[in-house]
């Protein structure tokens, strides 16, 4: 990965008069002296490849001592005894390139003069609110040598705002990352629809499916995964994972594994007994057609909203076919009747974070267009909850959703996810081998 490309863009969009500061994330206590699993923050990771926790990075366009300061932790023998390596400053350094590296214990001293003649204060804002009070402290002690004559920043911009167009667009090499985390998560759903079976737990199902993601270098999930058998299908973001499935309904399976700071996001529904009723046929080709339609209008130049249209298109005269709208096709859409059983957009950005950053509207308000090297899911569904009343007796209980990774290109859709099967045949043909390992 280029950090140093990414960095040096930064500072040319920053201009001499502007400070640069983002830090990573902060260890999370999960209970008592137990901390979560540390995540770097993904758009420290994105500029420094650097993942031990309290760094800090500093962008300081024509500074002569260094452009580019890292703050991170400095070696010590008796707390890496017990907590694990470190890399130190002086070896941080030299893994990230940067040109300068200190202990991140002098970052509150260093900071505030690090501040002075600097006008433009560039950091993520309201991210975290004790992060945002440490930058206005160092900014109050910059701006109380301004009697000196000292300048300090007057205008406040939140770091998304400069960098988040950058990882909008994915490079060669964070495509092929993605391509591995994606792929990596269609093994595990291939593996989990071969273990499915009626009296199995959501919960084992779960440990199938996250079994191949750690297996194959995997630390974490993307997501909490979902697995939702029969009406768990129609809560979009059921994580309890707590029932046993039952034979003669469905479980939607919504898993994505992060592999070297990158996500998948997969969804495949699919019959817990390996074969899909009538009913299950109806709604599923829908969802299907539908899926398939908006991966269509994937196109480079078309907009991010086309695809949702197009998907949206699909199961409305699908759900008019199926007599479970009665209204014209004008009437549903004028009033989103079908909302109530396609609640959720057809997608979103997908990279380092699983609902990735970058604007879906331009300045002008406007759709934006899709472009070469973007990166996107395509996800639509019909949920059917057993207490809507607008369900009809046949498909109540009914949620499925068809999820794919796509990856914009001049070729047209590139879909990152296909190891994943999802026709009806493709399923029940893999479902019936049975749960040998792959
Ligand atoms: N797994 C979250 C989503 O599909 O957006
Ligand atoms: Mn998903
Ligand atoms: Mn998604």
């Amino acid at each position: 990965m280029d950090y140093r490309l990414r960095r040096q863009r930064l500072l040319r969009q920053l201009g001499e008069k502007g400070i640069l500061i983002v830090p990573t994330a902060t260890e999370q206590v999960r209970s008592r002296d137990v901390y979560f699993p540390f995540r770097p923050d993904s758009d420290f990771l994105y500029l420094t490849g650097f993942g031990e926790p309290e760094a800090m990075l500093v962008l300081l366009p024509g500074r002569a001592e260094g452009q580019e300061i890292l703050f991170c932790r400095e070696r010590d023998p008796e707390r890496e005894t017990w907590d694990g390596r470190r890399l130190g400053v002086d070896a941080a350094r030299d893994f990230c390139g940067v040109d300068q590296c200190f202990d991140i214990r002098q970052v509150d001293e260093l900071l505030p003069g690090l501040l002075e003649n600097r006008e433009i204060l560039v950091y993520p804002m309201g991210r975290s609110m004790d992060f945002d009070e440490r930058v206005l402290r160092w900014r109050r002690q910059a701006q109380a040598r301004s009697r000196q004559g000292i300048r300090y920043p007057v205008e406040l911009v939140d770091l998304g705002h400069l960098l988040h167009e950058q990882r909008l667009y994915k490079d060669p090499q964070e495509q092929e990352r993605l391509r591995a985390a994606v792929g990596l998560s269609a093994a595990g759903h291939r593996h989990g629809m071969r273990q499915c079976r009626p009296g199995l737990h959501e919960y084992a199902l779960q440990a199938e499916i996250e079994y191949v993601f750690a297996r194959q270098g995997a630390r974490s999930v993307a997501y909490p995964s979902i697995v939702g058998s029969g009406s768990n299908g129609c809560i979009l973001h059921y994580t309890e994972n707590l029932a046993e499935m039952q034979d003669g309904d469905l479980v939607l399976v919504d898993a994505g594994a992060e592999l070297d700071g990158y996500c998948g996001d997969i969804t495949r529904t699919y019959p817990v007994n390996g074969i899909f009723s009538p009913a299950q046929r109806d709604i599923y080709e829908l969802v299907l057609a539908s899926q398939l339609a908006a991966i269509e209008a994937v196109q480079v130049g078309r907009s991010v909203n086309d695809y949702h249209e197009a998907a949206v298109g699909v199961l409305v005269e699908g759900l008019r076919d199926l007599g479970i709208l009665q209204e014209s096709r004008e009437e549903i859409l004028e009033r989103q009747l079908y909302r109530s059983f396609y609640m959720h957009r057809t997608g979103h950005w997908l990279g380092m974070d699983v609902h990735d950053v970058g604007h879906y509207r331009g300045q002008d308000g406007q759709w934006r267009l899709l472009e070469e090297g973007m990166v996107l899911t395509v996800e639509p569904g019909l949920y059917f909850a057993p207490d809507n009343p607008a369900t009809p007796d046949r498909y109540r209980g009914i949620g499925i959703r068809i999820e794919d990774d796509i990856l914009v290109s001049k070729q047209g859709p590139q879909i990152l996810s296909e190891g994943a099967p999802k026709s009806i045949g493709e399923i029940e043909e893999l479902m019936a081998l049975g749960g040998v390992f792959q």
